[in-house]
């Protein structure tokens, strides 16, 4: 089954981590792998590249708990002569001096200055951006009585509030999160979108340099840690895109939820405490990463029953891993609306930073809480089944959430 160009080039029946398949049933696309290959699954990624998924919720859980076994970087990777230039999911792969890519004490240094840029944000003033930002596209689309709530709002809002905490104005932040998504969504535009984001992130370094103030791009630059430009700039893109695009997602599948289930239906009546159990559930159930890309085998390695070879690309199969059966024993029921041990934030070194996780949260409540204060009666314009997911193998978000409402009278204000 194994090559030494990756183990799962063998594999006759690897299934395709690409097509419409995702779109549908995700789930039962894991549940079928399991069957076949067990915790470990080889995949093929765009042009048939060999990789393996983890879908198991220990074997990821020993994957991220070992970057010694499993490590960050693609310089270790065994199958860079198969991969084309235009590769679709090169921005994915491509090396460079980012939190992302870096391992052991160059990691420990990235990570130390964005952990501490992130929790230097005050955390009253984050919801106040947010709920601030969340009025803002409210007031857009409020005078009529429909939206559509993932472009118009949950699209849009993580960006916004972003944008204040790097300095920005809303206008440029709403046009990053648009080469954000265009980036993350791995397609022909995929490169152009980076560039672009990678310039704009130049231009702002720039003039945090001159004059700073007190945002997150500043406090990077004052850092002990003393990161060049170099590093600063795709460091802030990674930061925005990596924090924008799964808070979007978070953001509209917890709204989808609480408007296509009853459980949740008390809470568009006032009933607080619900947001943040829907917040939770969609991380069990439809967590907004739900594969991602991922560690490389630093050696020959078993796992799951599997033989990994060093230099395999191994995939974090966090949605997989969540509604693994020996953690999630009946399908649909997620373990325990407090218990926080999904996967959803990844785990080890390398993790979503707390901080992150924090600022995260208090952008997606915020998006609900807000919404339903301002259209108490919004509801779903079609059936819960006309509903799409997005075909991305990568996040997990719907293509649009249209709900109607009455129409209210804007608030105004910034
Ligand atoms: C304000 C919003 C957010 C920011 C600024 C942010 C930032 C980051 C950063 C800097 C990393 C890289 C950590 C490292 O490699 O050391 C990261 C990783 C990650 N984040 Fe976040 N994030 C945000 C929201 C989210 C959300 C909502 C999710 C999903 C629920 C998420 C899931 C992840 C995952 C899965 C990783 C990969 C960790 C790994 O490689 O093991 N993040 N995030």
């Amino acid at each position: 089954m194994s090559t030494p160009h990756g183990g799962s080039a063998a594999a006759p029946s690897a299934f395709r981590l690409y097509g419409p398949r995702f779109q549908t049933a995700p789930t039962e696309l894991y549940r079928q792998m399991r069957t076949r290959y067990g915790p470990v699954a080889p995949v093929l990624l765009d042009g048939d590249i060999p990789a393996w998924l983890v879908i198991g919720y220990r074997e990821l859980h020993y994957v991220l708990s070992h970057p010694d076994l499993f490590a960050r970087s693609s310089r270790r990777w065994n199958a860079w002569d198969r991969v084309p230039d235009d590769w679709p999911l090169m921005p994915m792969v491509m090396r460079s001096p980012t939190v992302l890519c870096s391992e052991g004490e160059e990691h420990r240094r990235l990570a130390g200055a964005l952990n501490d840029a992130l929790a230097g944000a005050d955390q009253h003033e984050v919801r106040q951006y947010a709920v601030q930002a969340a009025d803002r596209l409210i007031d857009g689309f409020c005078t009529g009585s429909k939206a559509d709530l993932r472009a118009d709002y949950a699209a849009r809002l993580p960006a916004m509030v972003l944008g204040r905490l790097y300095g920005l104005d809303p206008a440029r932040a709403d046009v990053l999160a648009d080469a954000m998504t265009t980036m993350i969504d791995g397609g022909p535009e995929a490169r152009r979108a980076q560039q672009f984001l990678l310039k704009t992130m130049g231009e702002l370094v720039a003039a945090r340099r001159q004059r700073p103030g007190p945002d997150v791009v500043s406090r990077l630059l004052a850092h002990p840690a003393d990161l060049g430009d170099q590093e600063l700039v795709p460091n802030l893109v990674v930061l925005l895109g990596g924090g924008h695009q799964p808070t979007t997602e978070w953001l509209g599948n917890a709204l989808r939820l609480m408007l296509t289930d009853d459980r949740f239906a008390a809470s568009l009546t006032g009933a607080r405490s619900s947001v943040r159990e829907a917040l939770t559930e969609v991380l069990w159930e439809d967590t907004p990463t739900q594969n991602y890309l991922g560690r490389y085998a630093a050696q020959d390695v078993e796992l799951g029953g599997q033989p990994l070879r060093a230099g395999d690309l191994v995939l974090l199969g966090l949605a997989g891993a969540n509604t693994d059966p020996r953690v999630s024993p009946c399908p649909g029921a997620s373990p325990g609306r407090g218990n926080q041990a999904y996967l959803s934030f990844s785990h080890g070194e390398h993790r979503c930073p707390y901080p992150a996780q924090e600022l995260a949260e208090i952008i997606a409540a915020a998006g609900v809480e807000v919404l339903l204060d301002r259209l108490p009666d919004v509801e779903l314009a079609v059936g819960v089944g006309e509903l799409q997911w997005r075909p991305s193998p990568w996040m997990r978000g719907l293509v649009a959430l249209p709900v109607t409402f009455t129409p209210v009278t804007p608030l105004g204000g910034q």
